[in-house]
């Protein structure tokens, strides 16, 4: 499926990102890693701070044309100042993405790890529209501050993932005429490095979810759903949103809607 494939995974030095490259590398692709911090399972390896609009620049430069395939997995937790969770999980992501359309192959596919975080995102329309009209190289600060997202840490990152799920839906068809696509992978909690900085932050709500939970996932339930997705297996897959969080947001809808 991924054989004579070269595949950029952002976020390639730890966690989901680690897992999609090695899976990636085994079904015989060649992975480019793109990390802050250095990435060991990859073919090539690209240093970059994702929340940096110079980096972030020097990184499009620097990457090869002809690319099958983007994943868009690097990310910070809610521990995380907001300007840097809004930087790096979205802006930076979005800047990254749009600077590499014109490089990547035709057919090449695109996936942005989302979260359960986001699922909710009805409920927020006109935030996340602000924060979809926001730039990487503007000033976050001051977004995050009139917004309020420094005073709920934990806003910042729903409201990041919010709008990542929003912004996948929005270019369903945006790059169609040459069968790129582009869809979002939502994990509920995984165990990563990062998932005791979700539960520190979400405090009694995340022990409820937790408690309903038979286990959180791992790395490896969320990688293969992210390496389908990158598949030619799943090029009418567009604008969707995977949720791959062992049942939760079933679990959400069911109680919400009294089913
Ligand atoms: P992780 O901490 O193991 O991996 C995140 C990677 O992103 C790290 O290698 C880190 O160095 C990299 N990164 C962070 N900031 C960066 C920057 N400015 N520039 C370049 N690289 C940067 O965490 P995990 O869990 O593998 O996270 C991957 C994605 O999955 C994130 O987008 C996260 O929001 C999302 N996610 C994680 C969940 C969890 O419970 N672990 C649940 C739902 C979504």
């Amino acid at each position: 499926m991924h054989a004579h494939k070269t595949y950029i995974v952002t976020g390639a030095a730890s966690g989901i990102g680690a897992e999609t490259a090695r899976i990636l590398k085994e079904a015989g692709a060649t992975v480019i890693g793109v990390d802050r911090n250095e990435a060991a399972q990859v073919d090539v390896f690209h240093l970059a701070d994702l929340g940096d609009p110079a980096s972030v620049e020097k990184l499009i430069e620097a990457l090869p044309r002809e690319v099958n395939g983007l994943a868009n997995i690097a990310g910070v937790p809610p521990t995380a100042p907001a300007e840097t969770v809004m930087r790096v999980n979205l802006t930076g992501l979005i800047h990254l993405t749009e600077g590499l359309i014109p490089k990547l192959a035709d057919g090449a596919s695109i996936v942005n790890l989302a979260s359960l975080a986001g699922f909710d995102w009805q409920s927020e329309v006109a935030q996340v529209k602000r924060a979809l009209s926001l730039r990487l190289e503007d000033d976050i600060e001051t977004f995050c501050a009139q917004e309020g997202l420094n005073a709920s840490e934990a806003r910042s990152y729903f409201l990041s993932k919010q709008a990542l799920i929003v912004w996948t839906l929005q270019k369903r068809w945006a790059w169609r005429n040459r069968n790129i696509n582009m869809n979002a992978v939502s994990p509920g909690p995984v165990e990563t490095p990062i998932l005791k900085d979700f539960l520190e932050t979400l405090g009694e709500r995340a022990e409820e979810d937790m408690k309903v939970m038979d286990r959180p996932g791992t790395p490896q339930d969320i990688a293969p759903i992210v390496a389908f997705a990158l598949s030619d297996d799943a090029k009418w897959l567009r604008g969707a949103n995977l949720t791959v969080d062992g049942g939760m947001s079933s679990h959400i809808l069911t109680e919400k809607f009294g089913l």
